[in-house]
């Protein structure tokens, strides 16, 4: 269980797991330690956060006098400890992590919007307040991961500019905890998320707003906004080099084909391979004054059917982070059943997978659909396969009765016998 505590109350043998406040500010580069010193302690208890969020599975706990799961914590209560609701991957209604998630995405919007209204006067200044928002979001995707994920992606097509921002930072924080990076570079990713587009503050708002199609000039001076948003990271200081970094680089294609330099393969760091996909799948997914949303699987699909756009292995760990799959695709899962993808219109739901092989064993099982969970929990997808490394002699025909609902576990074992 996670707590919020104020830095006086920290202890030796605590676990760390965050901070509430100003994030660039606090006295830590890592997010997550135990405290196992009396120096580390002190920098802790001296330090000018919010709050401390201790994971008390992990470490050293305080009694529970108080619990309000959305009431502030600030330095001086007499109740300062606050208790947060276990990790869950599935968001019920009633779940206070909805609630905990609009709040943010509200702080978000504001925050983001002040931020590119002073960047379109072409001063940006990256506050604490940016590393303290992409806290709370980390925060969020890691208690649930797809709850902000999800309310994120269902902007009006006015909120987009803001909210895709941090739509984007979500995505990237959640894409790199699916790459298990430490929890320090977790953050980084997501504030090269947030501030990705800031460039687009440089170009004019009547080419921004257009609903029609972008003429040849109008497009030329568009591709101008990620090395705009890269002077403006620089002059703002204080800004991890992955930012700078994904804000130049985010329209560049792995075929070479992108811009503004026309960088190829890998010379394209893994984290600007990364917000690339990022902010095309939020851009697919959300309305737009051009068009409508789409939704999460035909956005994954269409993605996955570009060549030499995106980086396809990195593609398809996108997709596990959201547990989103193009139909058809067949799949091993955790629980070392293989199966396919089942088509998925419902907006924002999870992608529901049909088993039918053991693939240890290697012997066919009773069909069964089961929802495909994010992240790294319940039954998840752990690898694409090929169909011909396993022992399905006509796997077109078998891919057809699957996706049908007409495969029967007996006619295949009498096939193989036969
Ligand atoms: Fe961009």
């Amino acid at each position: 269980m996670q707590h919020y505590i104020v830095p006086s109350q920290a202890t030796i043998g605590m676990y760390i797991c965050g901070f509430k406040g100003a994030w660039l500010h606090h006295p830590f580069w890592r997010a997550r330690f135990l405290i196992q010193d009396d120096v580390t302690l002190e920098k802790i208890r001296s330090s000018t956060v919010d709050a401390v969020i201790i994971d008390d599975e992990k470490g050293v706990s305080l009694p529970i006098v108080a619990s309000d799961s959305d009431a502030p914590c600030s330095p001086g209560e007499d109740a300062q400890i606050i208790a947060l609701p276990r990790p869950t991957q599935r968001t019920a209604i009633g779940d206070p992590e909805i609630e905990r998630a609009r709040s943010v995405l509200r702080h978000g919007k504001k925050l983001v919007t002040g931020l590119f209204e002073d960047a379109r006067m072409g001063r940006l200044n990256v506050t604490g307040d940016v590393a303290a928002l992409v806290n709370d979001i980390a925060l969020s995707v890691e208690r649930n991961q797809a709850t902000l994920i999800n309310m994120a992606r269902l902007k009006t097509k006015d909120e987009y500019t803001y909210l895709h921002s941090v739509a984007v930072c979500a995505l990237m924080i959640n894409f790199a905890r699916q790459l298990q990076m430490p929890e320090a570079q977790v953050h980084e990713m997501g504030v090269a998320g947030l501030l990705h587009d800031v460039g687009k503050m440089a170009m004019p708002a009547e080419i921004l707003n257009k609903s029609g199609r972008l003429t040849h000039d109008e497009f030329e001076q568009i591709k101008r906004h990620p090395v705009s948003g890269n002077e403006l990271l620089l002059g703002s200081g204080n800004i991890p080099a992955v930012a700078l970094d994904v804000a130049l680089h985010h329209h560049e294609k792995v075929d070479g084909s992108g811009y503004p330099f026309g960088l190829e393969g890998t010379q394209i760091s893994l984290a600007a391979r990364m917000g690339a996909i990022c902010d095309i799948y939020d851009a697919l997914t959300s309305n737009r004054c051009y068009k409508a949303a789409w939704t999460p699987s035909e956005a994954i699909t269409k993605m996955t059917s570009w060549t030499g756009h995106l980086d396809p292995d990195l593609l398809f760990t996108f997709a596990q982070s959201v547990a989103i799959f193009p139909p058809g695709l067949l799949v091993r899962l955790r629980s070392n059943r293989l199966a396919v993808i089942l088509p998925n219109g419902m907006r924002g739901s999870r992608a529901m997978a049909r088993t039918f092989f053991d693939a240890r064993a290697k012997e066919a099982l009773p069909v069964e659909d089961v929802m495909i969970a994010g992240g790294l929990n319940g039954d998840h997808v752990v690898s694409r396969e090929e169909p011909s490394h396993w022992p399905f002699p006509n796997w077109a025909h078998m891919h057809a009765e699957l996706m049908a609902g007409q495969y029967k576990m007996q006619d295949a074992a009498k096939r193989r016998a036969g």
